[in-house]
């Protein structure tokens, strides 16, 4: 969730500043960018040197830095943060959030900034409890910041009580939770189906196609960044999927069909992206087939249209999403797909757009929605296709 986030840590004057030095190297090694900014109080506690290595960046401590004659930019640095944790936050600038005063550089980049705020809280148990500071913190959350309450234990004065800065692993816990919380589909369940199937002949050869699975394994990735708890139903394919992703493996149109119905009633959306053989062997033979003779004919039957018997299925509140992979009169087969199987999108993918369809890491997608309007999108990398699916969907799903 930390991944790639630019974050601005402040920290005050107090003894939790130690670990701040923690709650840096945590948030570096979950892949956040961090830029640390220590008030002049904060400084006598922890060295920029320490911070400044831990965070990779330079550390601010004032507006203009003598020694090298820089001029941090508050505007620029509270506009370059995605959130910002003020870590141990103490008793002084909690109040000057609460009134607005800015005298150094922390407080003004927290007046400047647009992003979420967190602070943290750390000071002896009876200036925590002071009513001025129970007021300060009512105050900066009406603002719409969020605290991150202090624990009980024993306090630097020697007191017990409560003060303590919370721990620098459980503030990474609650920052991702929060972020977590805060994606457009969490706390959704969604469906995504991949790959092939493989419909036996015999105990060795079987009908495939050619999917490789690609599309729908970012499908499944890029509605896992949104928040989803995916389900990827996936066919025969050598393609590996991430482990937040629950995965169940199946050969046969039988098989996925089993594995669809079974968990659809649970499921908010769902997105058929999986080549389903259309045919099976009507007898599948025991044995290996011997080549006898100079003919062989196989009897085919069909197998079920998972995505039109999930169709109809289909409560108000579900979304499903279909695939059409076409090579003539591509647009009416698409629509004719939405009406019949009752979808809210069809994307169209049509075999005589070059770099489309089967194997290849490009796609090139026109989508249609139930009012049949129609989005055409350039050819563009199966990741890229998938972030322009999710978009759609989002879009329905408001
Ligand atoms: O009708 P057609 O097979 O072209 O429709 C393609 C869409 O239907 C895809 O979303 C595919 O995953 C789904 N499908 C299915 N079960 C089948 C055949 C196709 O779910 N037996």
């Amino acid at each position: 969730m930390l991944k790639n986030k630019n974050i601005i840590l402040g920290v005050c004057g107090s003894i939790a500043a130690y670990k701040s030095a923690f709650l840096v190297r945590l948030l570096v090694k979950a892949g956040a960018n961090v830029k640390v900014i220590l008030t002049p109080d904060g400084a006598n506690f922890i060295t920029p040197l320490t911070l400044a290595t831990l965070s990779k960046n330079p550390v601010y401590t004032q507006y203009f830095e003598e020694e090298t004659g820089v001029w941090s930019n508050h505007v620029e640095l509270g506009l370059w943060a995605d959130l910002i944790i003020i870590a141990p936050i103490s008793a002084n600038t909690l109040a000057k959030l609460a009134t607005g005063i800015c005298d150094n550089l922390l407080t003004a980049i927290y007046l400047s900034a647009k992003c979420p705020v967190y602070v943290a809280p750390a000071m002896d148990l009876d200036m925590w409890k002071h009513e001025s500071t129970q007021n300060n913190i009512e105050k900066i959350s009406s603002y719409g910041n969020t605290v991150i309450s202090p624990g009980s234990g024993e306090l630097a004065s020697g007191l017990y009580g409560e003060g303590r800065m919370a721990e620098p692993e459980d503030i990474i816990t609650f920052l991702e939770q929060i972020l977590k919380e805060s994606l457009p589909l969490y706390g959704k369940n969604v469906m995504v189906t991949a790959g092939p199937t493989y419909e036996a002949i015999d105990p060795v050869r079987f009908i495939g196609n050619h999917s490789s699975g690609k599309m729908g394994f970012a499908l499944a990735n890029e509605l896992a960044k949104l928040g989803a708890n995916i389900t990827l139903i996936t066919g025969p394919t050598a393609l590996k999927a991430s482990t937040e992703l629950k995965r169940i493996d199946v050969v046969s149109a039988d098989e996925m069909l089993n594995a669809c119905s079974s968990i659809f009633p649970e499921i908010d959306i769902t997105v058929m992206c999986a080549a389903v053989a259309d045919y099976r062997p009507k007898v599948v033979a025991t044995e290996k087939i011997k080549k006898n003779d100079n003919e062989l004919l196989l009897e085919l039957e069909k197998t079920v249209d998972i995505l039109a018997s999930l169709g109809r299925e289909k409560k108000a509140n579900q979304i499903l999403v279909g695939f059409a992979l076409e090579t003539n009169d591509e647009e009416n087969y698409a629509k004719g797909k939405l009406e019949k199987k009752n979808l809210d999108l069809v994307i169209l993918n049509s075999l005589n757009d070059k770099g489309a369809g089967f194997k290849s890491d490009t796609n090139k997608i026109t989508i249609f929605n139930k009012a049949l309007e129609r989005t055409v999108f350039e050819m563009k990398s199966k990741t890229e296709v998938a972030k322009d699916i999710c978009a759609a969907i989002l879009n329905i799903s408001k």
